[in-house]
């Protein structure tokens, strides 16, 4: 047998949510979105097949410099990547030598833990307060060499105001890493505090917020330090020739975007409103999912109940706050009319 690194054979790899094959599912089980963004879609069809005989641009700069636009920053403060965890890899390998730890929530995003094991890097998932509220002393005591926040949490959907995640960068040096996949879904979010600190940097997706998950675009916003360090780092083609195109062409349809964010918004609160009405316990959520206890049905009994109805939704468990919850992923109106009826019989 081939040698394996101990801590590769030790690792338990991330088990992604089930994409079904066949037609006929709910799929409300990975936070997708309800359409993909149509500006995209129509590139897509436009594309000329000839260039793809040719490797894309290595640092997707127009793309780079259409999102330094947008927020207001250089290019040099904007590196795109493969998804957010494309990036979220590359910030582990930069940052952390191998006797540095890693510091995260418990809950939050199950794939740091993941990444920084491969890299032999300890973690430190410092446990939601109250209401999963963020702990910020027990953050800052665990001193972190790299510290991710998911903004909204997931799987809790818990959104934090940015001046809870600036006291915890401004007891710096070390680098806050904010991950925003969530962040269109909540009523504020972090951008502001880039140009505050230096030791901040934030992530998002087009996953979420463009209907993109397929394409796999993320980009990272922070110092030019840090870019500049990340660029070094990454693939050299990290990002595909298609998916820059798509991308880019979905933001040029803001107006697309932002209004599938808003109606997101609206079937969330109404969905919280009907689950609450049927007797369960749902958290609050800047996200566009829902985490719902179940009391005293089995969460894992309806998740099983639901699929055989061809129904997914996702429990994660990992702590005793959300053990008995499934993760609930805002569809179209009609989905959510579906999965009200269906939980009804399954209660
Ligand atoms: C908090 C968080 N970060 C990052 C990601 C991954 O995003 P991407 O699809 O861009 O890799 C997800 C996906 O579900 C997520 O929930």
């Amino acid at each position: 047998m081939v040698r394996i690194r101990p801590n590769i054979q030790r690792l338990r790899g991330y088990i992604p949510g089930r994409q079904p094959t066949g037609d006929g599912w709910i799929k409300l089980n990975t936070n997708e979105s309800p359409a993909a963004s149509p500006a995209a879609v129509r590139a897509l069809a436009g594309l000329d097949a000839d260039l793809l005989r040719r490797y894309p641009d290595p640092t997707s700069a127009p793309l780079r410099a259409r999102l330094a636009n947008l927020y207001g920053l250089t290019p040099e403060q904007v590196i795109v990547g493969n998804g957010a965890d494309d990036l979220i890899n590359i910030l582990i390998r930069a940052i952390c030598d191998p006797d540095d730890r890693v510091v995260t929530t418990n809950p939050a995003y199950a794939l740091y833990p993941i990444l920084a094991g491969i890299q032999g890097v300890a973690v430190d998932a410092v446990p939601l307060g109250p209401g999963f509220s963020l702990p910020l002393e027990e953050l800052q005591r665990a001193g972190g060499a790299l510290t991710f926040i998911t903004n909204p949490n997931n799987p809790a959907g818990t959104h934090y105001p940015p001046a809870q995640i600036a006291e915890l960068a401004a007891a710096g040096p070390n680098l806050v890493a904010v991950d925003e996949a969530y962040a269109e879904f909540a009523e504020s979010d972090c951008l502001e505090l880039l140009s505050e600190f230096a030791n901040l940097c934030i992530i998002r997706t087009f996953s979420k917020a463009y209907g993109l998950a397929g394409l796999r675009v993320g980009y990272l916003l922070g110092p030019p330090d840090l870019v500049a360090a990340l660029l070094k780092i990454k693939d050299s083609y990290n990002v595909n020739r298609v998916a820059q195109v798509a991308a880019l062409a979905a933001l040029d349809d803001r107006d697309w975007a932002e209004s599938m964010w808003a109606d997101v918004r609206a079937r969330r609160d109404k969905l919280a409103g009907d689950l609450t009405a049927l007797g369960l316990t749902v958290h609050a959520s800047g996200s566009n999912f829902l985490l719902v206890d179940f009391g005293a049905a089995s969460a894992v009994e309806v998740q099983q109940r639901l699929e055989d109805r061809r129904i997914l939704v996702r429990h994660l468990g990992g702590s005793s706050d959300t053990e008995n919850c499934l993760r609930i992923t805002v569809g179209s109106a009609d989905e959510m009319q579906k999965l009200l009826e269906s939980l009804r019989e399954c209660l």
